[in-house]
């Protein structure tokens, strides 16, 4: 029997009905709220306890540490898929077949290349620009290259769209570091495999052929599986609501790119470097930062540590916590600001203040520390984790076409000054 919640507000009932997911969770539909009420809304800042849609892509449990991507656990696709399967998996909801993944592949490479026009975009840039600000104004600037992208009222637009996004994000994001680095661009090689090529994109030398390296590539293609969804995060929220005005693909990715970019997101993993950056210059002493991140005083926060959903442990930190291990190791990294991330994990896991708000090394923690130790600049890290977060972000833009989602359009309550009438400027 489907379950109902009933609502009181000044003596009058109103009886709502309860959703349930495959996974029971529990959703109460608050659709009717305001028409049956009379104009009663919710208010949920940050929309900690806000269900924004149904989707059938990602299923993740806080309190449990689980995170899997249409059934699968993260846990077996980093050991067993690579990212360019994972995308599929995630757009189009099953693992491709031999002959899937190939002709996916073929659609990507045919799109690899992107306007020799672009370039002078790029140029206009100051090398010191943020490459989380070019990379999005690059996406956007993509449709004036791609007219045809905005046009997505048919699964097979939506195709052309998607593979085309797919292709020349990793060249966008290549181009971007190696202008800042004043590298020539380079086009990359279709003989290689998506994460071969990025990696070949953004590190091979213009007089060196490029050699690519296992372990190195290895590493980048469960990053940016560990990377590529995370339900409806901030950024992928923006996605949606942008695309649900029926803004083109590119667009809503332009904005997701700039969700992504802030420090209490994707760009925790820059800020958790340079927060380590910082310790080791002022003398490496860990725990004057331990008791600073826990002084109310002090805006401070340790960077990599906590997040709004796991509240037990991230799994994605797990696996990458292995895999910074085995990197380092088999590089044969020796790193101060590596011995630093070591020593506060250690102390604040154990630390009573961490333990109690349940603040535990998050994904990015870890994977700024194997970036660094990739060679990848630290200002390209956020860039890292859109181009792993590229398919999660399409797959869920298009469950939202799909679905013809209505408009995103929250409501509020309004807390300023009630009617006034005007006042001359004389009389202010
Ligand atoms: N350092 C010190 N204290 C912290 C930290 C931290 N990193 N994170 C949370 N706290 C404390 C808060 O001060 C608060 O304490 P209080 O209850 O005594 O007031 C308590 O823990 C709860 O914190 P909230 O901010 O309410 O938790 P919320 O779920 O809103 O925030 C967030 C989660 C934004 C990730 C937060 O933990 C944070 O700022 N972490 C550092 C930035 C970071 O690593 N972001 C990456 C997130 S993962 C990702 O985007 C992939």
């Amino acid at each position: 029997m489907s379950k109902i919640a009933t609502l009181e507000i000044d003596g009058n009932k109103y009886e709502f009905p309860i959703i349930e997911g495959t996974e029971n969770e529990f959703g109460i539909d608050i659709k009717a709220l305001r028409g049956s009420t009379g104009g009663v809304t919710t208010i949920d800042p940050g929309y900690k306890n806000t269900g924004s849609c149904e989707s059938a892509i990602t299923f993740l449990d806080g309190e449990k540490g689980i995170l899997r991507y249409r059934g699968y656990s993260i846990e077996e696709l980093a050991e067993k898929a690579d990212f360019l399967e994972v995308c599929y998996l995630l757009i189009f909801g099953e693992l491709p077949t031999a002959e899937q993944l190939e002709k996916f592949d073929k659609d990507i490479k045919e799109e690899s290349h992107v306007d020799e026009d672009m370039k002078k975009i790029l140029d206009g840039f100051p090398k010191s620009a943020h490459p989380m600000g070019v990379l999005s104004s690059l996406t956007s600037a993509l449709i004036a290259f791609n007219p045809g992208s905005v046009d997505v009222d048919s699964e097979e637009e939506m195709y052309g769209a998607i593979v085309k996004i797919l292709a020349k994000f990793p060249v966008l994001a290549a181009w971007t570091m190696r202008k800042r680095k004043s590298l020539p661009l380079d086009y990359g090689d279709n003989s290689l495999g998506y994460v071969e090529n990025l990696h070949k994109m953004m590190f091979a030398r213009p007089n060196q052929s490029y050699v690519a390296d296992k372990i190195v590539n290895d590493a980048l293609d469960k990053l940016l599986i560990l990377h590529a969804d995370h339900e409806q995060n901030c950024s992928t929220s923006t996605v949606r609501i942008v695309g649900s005005s029926h803004a083109g693909l590119f667009a809503s990715l332009s904005a997701g790119i700039s969700a992504l970019w802030g420090p209490l997101h994707g760009g925790a993993n820059q800020a958790v470097i340079e927060m380590l950056e910082a310790i080791k210059a002022d003398g490496g002493d860990t725990a004057k930062y331990i008791a600073k991140a826990k002084d109310k005083n002090d805006p401070f926060r340790l960077m990599g540590f906590g997040h709004r959903v796991y509240k037990n442990f991230d799994p994605r930190a797990k696996i990458i916590k292995k895999s910074a291990e085995e990197v380092l190791g088999s590089l044969g990294i020796e790193d101060p600001v590596l011995d630093i991330a070591k020593g506060l994990a250690e102390v604040a896991l154990k630390d009573e203040y961490f333990v109690k708000r349940k603040l535990y090394p998050n994904v990015d923690f870890y994977s700024g520390i194997i970036y660094r130790a990739l060679g990848i600049p630290t200002e390209m890290f956020t860039v890292m984790f859109a181009l792993g977060r590229l398919p999660g972000w399409i797959a869920q833009w298009r469950e939202m076409r799909l679905r013809k989602e209505p408009i995103g359009r929250p409501r509020q309550i309004y807390i300023g000054e009630n009617y006034r009438a005007f006042k001359s400027i004389s009389e202010r």
